[in-house]
């Protein structure tokens, strides 16, 4: 099965931070967890790169734009590199291929009378690019809202209502977790839709209007589109309809609460109006904080640089933190201690000790190669059973958009194979035979936690897999799959201490 997976389009105004990474981690995490499944699995990320907000950047920097945005985009790009994050594309809203299909989407919702011109008065926030129909601060950047009027292009929204609430009624998946599609069909139910304002002339950084060159397209319009021009190859004028329909059906967006709208009211209504299947689901995660407020560029107190704490802890450290951390549609409050003690607790101390020290078993008594010598006595069977039953739990959450209770199974699933050790006590068992049975169970054991572990800590787990001797492809499939002979390669401790701290 081939599934289609985005990140939001982030904003290549700043720097990116540890808010941007995280809905960038789950992304890469479910990534990792359907090809174990063996789909055919492609995640897009990429750079938001238009409209005022950017172009206001860039001037206070004192760059030309065009050089502004090449630079933020390839900090965004070498962090994912940084953060081990397997992205199959990076789509810029500048690159060619982008602009055109964005001007053939206009000019489908055009053919279909679903935007017409008129005028826009209200208070717009240049931060969010949005336009706010009350107060006079912005709720999220909390600085005060600019009064702006300008002639706009219309996306007659409000025809959509209805649809919208149909589809997300009979859809119990479109949006996740629930909670978000209950605040979602509240707010459809109990708001009329206001038509939309897609075109802007207060910036000429943008993709111009087909046909009104005044006009550049609303960034968020822009932006949008660039999950499926992320689909069209260079070259590729409009729509690759190839790729429409290997991918575009199968398609998980990953974003933040705070653009929930934005992805599933506007979102869904202009892939209606231009006649394209909407995607299957939105997750939607929580806020990092820093002291209770989000992490955000217009707030500098709140900028930690993500690239930095994976150089301190390991990618793999800052992968399992967060996503074990997060529950997903709730807020996690940063804390730099306790990344640090929780990426010793779980990888170093509970799982990589447990690699280690069953490698050195392996090695020390039976030169690194070994078969089981007897039947499996009812207590190694039931180990064998438990990482069965984790990898079943993994799965379910996976389903249901609750990665950090799946982390969470995976590490306690560790601590279950380690208190287990610690009463069989391999080290004290003087019989042969049994000792080898029981180390042959454990080597499934661990063989099977490579894999539940695979979607959190990657390149951990390949290590761990290289200790095993297991040189066949992980897949999901071979949790509780036997082999006759297991072996072992003891090598340096498999996660090491952080010693930094504070
Ligand atoms: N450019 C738009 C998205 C367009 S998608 C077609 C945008 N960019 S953004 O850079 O401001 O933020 C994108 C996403 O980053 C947010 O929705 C969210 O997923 C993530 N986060 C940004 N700040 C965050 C936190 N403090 N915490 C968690 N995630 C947040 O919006």
């Amino acid at each position: 099965m081939k599934r289609y997976l985005t990140t939001p389009i982030y904003y290549a105004s700043g720097a990116p931070h540890p808010g941007h990474a995280y809905t960038t981690l789950v992304a890469d995490s479910y990534k990792r967890f359907y090809r174990l499944l063996g789909d055919d699995v492609m995640l897009i990320t990429g750079t938001d790169e238009h409209g005022q907000k950017i172009e206001r950047a860039a001037a206070a920097a004192g760059t030309p734009v065009v050089d502004f945005v090449d630079a933020r985009s390839g900090e965004f790009e070498a962090l994912w590199h940084a953060l081990d994050i397997d992205v199959d594309f990076f789509e810029r809203t500048t690159r060619p291929a982008h602009r055109a299909l964005a001007t053939a989407f206009w000019q489908r919702l055009a053919a279909r009378e679903d935007i017409y011109r008129g005028e826009y008065e209200g208070l717009y926030c240049v931060d969010c690019e949005q336009y706010f129909t009350e107060g006079d601060t912005c709720p999220v950047h909390r600085k005060p809202l600019e009064r702006f009027s300008e002639p706009s292009w219309f996306f007659r929204l409000s025809r959509y209502r209805d649809a919208l609430i149909r589809h997300i009624e009979s859809h119990p998946r479109f949006i996740l977790p629930a909670a978000r599609r209950n605040e979602v069909l509240a707010f459809l139910n109990g708001n009329a839709l206001r038509d939309l304002a897609i075109s802007r002339t207060s910036t000429r950084w943008g993709i111009p209007v087909p046909g009104d060159s005044a006009h550049v397209m609303y960034v968020w319009v822009d932006a949008l589109v660039a999950y499926l021009s992320a689909l069209s190859p260079d070259g590729v004028a409009g729509l690759d309809e190839e790729s429409l329909q290997a991918w575009w059906r199968q398609t998980t967006h990953f974003i933040g609460k705070d653009i929930l709208t934005f992805h599933a009211v506007y979102w869904p209504a202009l892939l209606m109006a231009a006649d394209l299947p909407l995607p299957q689901s939105i997750v939607v995660n929580g806020w990092l904080t820093v002291e209770g407020r989000k992490i955000a560029k217009s707030d500098p107190a709140t900028m930690i640089d993500p690239a930095e704490l994976a150089a301190t802890v390991g990618p793999d450290g800052l992968k399992l933190y967060f996503l074990k951390s997060v529950s997903l549609g709730q807020d996690l409050d940063f804390n730099r201690a306790q990344l640090v003690h929780g990426t010793n607790t779980d990888l170093a101390n509970n799982i990589g000790n447990l690699f280690s020290r069953f490698t050195a078993l392996g090695d020390q008594h039976f030169a690194g190669e070994w078969q089981r010598q007897s039947a499996l006595p009812a207590g190694d069977r039931e180990l064998l059973a438990t990482l069965a039953a984790a990898a079943g739990r993994i799965a379910g959450h996976f389903e249901q958009a609750e990665v950090a209770q799946a982390a969470r199974e995976f590490v306690e699933a560790a601590a279950r194979v380690n208190s287990f050790i610690q009463q069989a006590a391999p080290w004290q068992i003087p019989d042969r035979e049994r000792l080898a049975t029981l180390m042959w169970t454990l080597h499934h054991t661990l063989a099977d936690l490579t894999l539940i572990g695979m979607p959190f800590v990657p390149e951990t787990m390949a290590r761990a897999r290289a200790a095993l001797c297991l040189s066949a492809p992980p897949a999901w499939r071979d949790v509780g799959r036997t082999r006759d002979v297991v072996a072992t390669r003891h090598g340096a401790p498999l996660y090491p201490r952080i010693k930094a701290a504070g």
